[in-house]
């Protein structure tokens, strides 16, 4: 498609959105220009911090960007929501207009297409969200806490032996935990291979699109291309997404079947479902819902990613270690590791963990719902379809003065004991919220109570004593990434 063909679907969709909008105002956003929207005026980096700022400018509920993203050829409207207001009353209170979810081409070519939080708002969805649920729900988790617990101790272990590996023990600690819950499945100690796998699959799914990739998204035919066509470059990328997702869903998978029929496997989501779904005859069918399920399970890696923002988040926050290692000595003492029984007790402990979910948020514009109706808020026309509804809460300043700062007393009353604000911003609203967040908190709730406990953590010396300066560097995915230029110790 040449440029003016590209600019004529654009104009036709914008009047298009302006017609059945029957001249209700769309919510506001920066200056749009004829055709191309405000295309010109959106970052390449970054676009939550615009976004949280064009939302000050504007002192709005939601504010309207037409543009041209990385996902698709033509226009793509976006509402970004601005306040938890306004999103508890369209994801809740309109739960069942705003569950479906944008559906892409490139998705179903990287072989990610299956995943329970990428698929439309459908039976299948219904059947895998009804597995996590079963699994992960509020009074299920507990269960898993032995595991947590367990893990937890193996981390302080190896955090003890190799202080600067951090990075790595970290990720093993959530993959292990991830993997033994669904699967039964542990890590060989030399063995990163699947962890690897697992997230270079998840880095290519969240990596920013290519140029060549936008087509094929609003032409589903472009797909055919062969791979040396100009432009259908992308197809060896998808192939190789492909390639690991498979991978990382067969391993496992395999592992448990075998062991079951060898009659040696351990308890685990995996095997509970499988001899669920013989009792009630799911058959293949039944079968393919909890694999797919469960690779999403372990592709928690946002879990993962978070669990090494802690680290980071306390290496720069000395008082804050010195807060919370004081209470952990009150309550714990020195003679044991910390429990969840002692959770209730630790009030600073859980609000350093809330607030490194808010600060610096690995996924900053959650993941997009598509409204299935249009409907007015508050007076402004949101159209169905292809809109991104997304969110950029947790650096709102109004919600959170002074966003950048690390402040874990966000979370607390002036007495001390922990506040209402669970940080659901950073698990969603509404029937597509996240389903891992209880496994999560407890995961990374036992992980910094026993690091905090048992280690102080501070930047590494050069060898004539000065500090090598901490630098934190972010990939702009829709899933961050840390990079790490970091240097930084873990003394016991
Ligand atoms: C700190 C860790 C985590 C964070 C911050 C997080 C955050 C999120 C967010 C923001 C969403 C989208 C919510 C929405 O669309 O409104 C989501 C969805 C989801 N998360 Fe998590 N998540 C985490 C860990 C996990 C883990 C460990 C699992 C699995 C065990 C998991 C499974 C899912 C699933 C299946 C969905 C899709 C739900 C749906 O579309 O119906 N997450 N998560």
């Amino acid at each position: 498609m040449n440029c003016l063909g590209l600019l004529a679907v654009v104009a036709v969709g914008q009047l298009m959105i302006t017609t059945r909008s029957h001249r209700i105002p769309v919510p506001p956003g920066p200056y749009r220009l004829p055709i191309i929207g405000n295309i010109l005026s959106v970052p390449k980096h970054a676009v939550w911090k615009t976004y949280a700022e064009w939302a000050q400018m504007e002192n709005s509920t939601s504010l309207l960007i037409l543009h041209i993203t990385h996902n698709k050829f033509f226009g793509q409207l976006s509402v970004v929501i601005n306040t938890k207001k306004a999103l508890k009353e369209l994801y809740e209170g309109r739960s069942s207009v705003y569950a479906d979810r944008p559906q892409f081409m490139t998705h179903k070519l990287m072989g990610w297409d299956f995943a329970t939080p990428l698929m439309p708002y459908s039976d299948e969805w219904r059947i895998q969200r009804k597995i996590f649920h079963q699994t992960l729900h509020s009074r299920a988790s507990p269960v898993h806490h032995p595991v947590q617990l367990e893990k937890a101790g193996l981390l302080m272990k190896s955090l003890y032996d190799e202080p600067h590996e951090f990075a790595r023990h970290m990720r093993r600690y959530a993959a292990s935990i991830a993997l033994l819950i669904a699967y039964g499945y542990e890590i060989e100690p030399n063995d990163d291979h699947l962890i690897r796998v697992s997230e270079e699959a998840l880095f290519i799914l969240s990596h920013p699109l290519t140029a060549g990739e936008l087509p094929v998204n609003a032409i589903p035919a472009l797909r055919h291309l062969p791979q040396w066509f100009p432009g259908a470059g992308f197809k060896i990328r998808a192939k190789r997404c492909m390639e690991l997702v498979t991978e990382k869903q067969n391993t496992p998978w395999e592992y448990v079947k075998h062991n079951m029929a060898k009659g040696t496997a351990r308890h685990s989501v995996a095997s509970s479902q499988l001899e669920l779904n013989e009792l009630r005859a799911g058959g293949m069918q039944g079968e393919n819902n909890i694999k797919h399920a469960l690779a999403v399970f372990f592709a928690g890696k946002p879990n993962l990613l978070r669990a090494a923002h802690r680290v980071l988040a306390l290496v720069l926050h000395l008082v804050v270690q010195q807060r919370a290692r004081l209470e952990l000595d009150n309550v714990v003492g020195r003679g044991r590791l910390p429990t969840f029984e002692d959770r209730p007790l630790l009030p600073y402990v859980t609000a350093v963990c809330r607030e490194t979910l808010r600060w610096q948020v690995a996924l900053p514009l959650s993941l997009a719902h598509s409204p299935t109706r249009d409907g007015v808020y508050a007076g402004m026309f949101i159209p169905k379809g292809d809109v991104l509804v997304m969110w950029a809460l947790s650096i709102n300043s109004v919600q959170y003065p002074d966003p950048e700062s690390f402040k874990p007393e966000r979370f607390l009353t002036a007495e001390g004991i922990l506040n209402k604000n669970e940080v659901q911003i950073a698990s969603g609203l509404g029937r597509r919220n996240c389903v891992g967040m209880h496994m999560a908190n407890a995961t990374i709730w036992i992980m910094m109570a026993s690091l905090l406990a048992n280690f102080e953590i501070s930047k590494v010396k050069h060898e004539h004593g000065n500090e090598i300066p901490v630098e934190i560097a972010y990939t702009d995915s829709i899933v961050r990434f840390i990079m790490y230029t970091t240097h930084s110790g873990i003394h016991g």
